[in-house]
């Protein structure tokens, strides 16, 4: 299995979908996605209220990906170009052969089982061609479509830090998951 080295950036498919690497003219399908408050509320917290803030985020995408600690991947529908959603890790850690997974969607594309397909994809990415042993993931115990993309993939649910965040003005449970390989091996035989 060959491993990824950064060489290239990993263009991933799927039936439905193509992850691909975020561009700076990306920047106006960012910014429909996290400047749209449903999208970010149970995930920033805060809606975008410039395209800059999208372009940064990319920028700061990008950034992380030449520093060899994240990768993450814009997904479009086949075919197309827009980006309705974004996927990948936020954290590396080389040592640990552990990574950590983050996802957002356009809220047009929200029920169809997208973002479902593309954490597959990304877990798989991850598991073959990043060495990972373990993937992690957090979600604010009242998102429900979040936690059940997780749950539907196989990620087990490894604990609840309650209170752990505050957000306007109150405190919120966090919810933690975690897949390990030889569970997903198991899983998809
Ligand atoms: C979380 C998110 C990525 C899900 O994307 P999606 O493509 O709609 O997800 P899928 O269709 O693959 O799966 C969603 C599952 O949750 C279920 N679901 C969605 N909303 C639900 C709700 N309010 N109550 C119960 N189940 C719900 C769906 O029925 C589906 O499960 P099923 O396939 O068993 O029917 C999308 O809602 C989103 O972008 N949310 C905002 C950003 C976010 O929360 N990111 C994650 C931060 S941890």
């Amino acid at each position: 299995m060959e491993l990824f080295d950064f060489t290239a950036f990993p263009v991933l498919n799927t039936p439905r979908l193509t992850l691909r690497q975020l561009l700076p003219s990306d920047a106006e399908a960012v910014f429909q996605i996290r400047g749209d408050y449903e999208v970010t509320k149970y995930n920033t917290g805060k809606a975008y209220a410039t395209v800059q803030e999208a372009s940064d985020l990319i920028s700061a995408i990008e950034s992380a990906y030449q520093a060899q600690n994240e990768i993450r991947w814009g997904i479009t529908r086949k075919g197309h170009s827009l980006v309705i959603g974004m996927c990948g890790y936020n954290y590396w850690v080389r040592h640990d052969r552990r990574g950590s997974v983050g996802y957002d969607l356009a809220r047009a594309h929200w029920g169809q089982g997208i973002m479902s397909e593309a954490v597959r994809a990304v877990v798989e990415f991850g598991f073959n061609h990043m060495g990972l042993n373990r993937i992690e993931a957090d979600a604010d115990a009242r998102n429900v479509a979040s936690t059940r993309v997780l749950e539907k993939i196989g990620f087990q649910r490894e604990g609840l830090q309650r209170e752990q965040f505050y957000e306007v003005g109150a405190f919120h449970d966090l919810v933690l998951f975690g897949l390990l390989k030889r569970d997903y091996l198991k899983g998809s035989l």
